[in-house]
């Protein structure tokens, strides 16, 4: 495992700004190299105050016209629900950028979710070939998930697909949710940084355990997250990096 580049900050809101800084620096980067930057986003609620900054201080700062959107994972809901990473993205940045309809990647969480994958993982492919995302934001779970591989599920064995379905067990997730799509670990170690990101005491213990203890990545699949030749970001607040 390459050692990953641990950045602790006073709180969630310098996290949030340190998160948004490294998507406009990776933007300009891989715009002014290839001409588009394409960068994954993730579900849950600490990407939230990330956003902000971007659709509105960071704006002006990113040619939106040619970034592309994919996400991380997705839960097997419409794009409508309250429940949707996809409708908690659009509410909190997409909607508010200039950035093009065609230019996000959402993965169909209305549709079953085994051939949501097979058509996301056919578009990673055209998109990417052999190559991976610019980009990739990733939170983590209490238990150690990270996007949608829980401990012990399917997907955390993954080593062929770019994206799968993955059924998770109740007592992980809200009710409804129990279908997910996600990228695979093995693609998101594809990406030329990943940036996981953890606010909050909550996280502190297991964000330990991850860091400096043995436990199988099966168990606590955030370990699985290794890109190489690639660089990970651990962006975390005092209070998740207090152990
Ligand atoms: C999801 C996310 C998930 C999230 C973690 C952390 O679909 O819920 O992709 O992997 O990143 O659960 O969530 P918080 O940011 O809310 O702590």
């Amino acid at each position: 495992m390459t050692s990953p580049h641990l950045k602790v900050y006073p709180d969630a809101d310098t996290v949030a700004r340190a998160a948004a800084e490294l998507f406009v620096a990776s933007a300009e980067r891989a715009i002014a190299a290839k001409g588009v930057f394409s960068v994954a986003l993730s579900g849950g609620s600490t990407p939230k105050a990330m956003h902000k900054l971007l659709a509105t201080e960071f704006k002006t700062a990113i040619d939106w016209v040619n970034v592309e959107i994919f996400f991380g994972d997705e839960r097997c809901v419409p794009p409508d629900s309250e429940l949707s990473n996809y409708r908690m993205a659009r509410e909190t940045l997409l909607d508010l950028v200039p950035i093009p309809l065609d230019n996000i990647y959402r993965m169909r969480g209305e549709i079953d979710p085994n051939e949501a994958a097979k058509l996301y993982g056919l578009q990673l492919k055209d998109i990417f070939a052999d190559g991976g995302i610019d980009l990739v934001y990733l939170g983590m779970g209490d238990d150690g998930h990270t996007a949608s591989l829980f401990p012990g599920t399917s997907a955390v064995d993954e080593t062929e697909h770019r994206c799968v379905a993955n059924h998770v067990p109740h007592a992980y997730i809200p009710k409804g949710t129990d279908w997910r799509i996600t990228l695979t670990a093995p693609f998101i170690n594809r990406a030329a940084c990943v940036a996981i990101l953890c606010t909050g005491a909550s996280k502190a213990e297991r964000i330990s355990q991850v860091l400096e203890g043995d436990d199988d990545p099966r168990v606590l699949p955030v370990k699985l997250i290794d890109p190489s030749p690639g660089q990970l970001y651990w962006l975390l607040d005092s209070a998740a990096a207090g152990m």
